[in-house]
């Protein structure tokens, strides 16, 4: 069984009903349910958060046990050097995820501070970028 943390940043509790017309109207709790039921093998893990330090804390706290971590920052991938410095600290592999195309979006969006510490980057897909990060974890 493997151990996959999903970490979601600020204002992606609001998922299905922030901005839909880039985000998508699906909230991501009824999304999690379809990802478990489609990778019966793993364990995944939730949480989410808009304060940084509890990223960060969440990232220590699976980044030794955990098999993977898959991280959308939100706002803070642009932002945050606590968050690079978290994903550097541990173990685990993070991949980094954004529902969006952060690169087809305003230029403030098109630097992430965090992906240099990560295993890889997939940004994009809507909220299949989490199905596929799966995919990157389990090889
Ligand atoms: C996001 C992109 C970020 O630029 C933005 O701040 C978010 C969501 C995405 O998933 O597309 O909150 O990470």
């Amino acid at each position: 069984m493997k151990k996959i943390q999903i970490i979601n940043g600020p204002n992606l509790n609001l998922l299905g009903r922030r901005e839909p017309s880039i985000y998508g109207s699906q909230g991501f709790d009824v999304y999690l349910e379809s990802l478990r039921k489609k990778f019966p093998s793993c364990e995944i893990h939730y949480f989410q958060s808009n304060v940084e330090g509890e990223l960060v804390n969440k990232i220590h706290e699976t980044g030794f046990s955990f098999d993977g971590i898959i991280l959308n920052a939100g706002a803070y991938t642009h932002t945050s050097i606590a968050l690079h410095d978290a994903i550097k600290a541990i173990t685990a592999p993070v991949i980094e995820v954004h529902i969006s195309n952060v690169h087809a979006r305003e230029s403030f969006r098109h630097k992430s501070v965090i992906s240099a510490a990560c295993k890889g980057v997939i940004a994009g897909f809507g909220m299949d970028s989490y199905r596929l990060a799966i995919e990157a974890i389990n090889g």
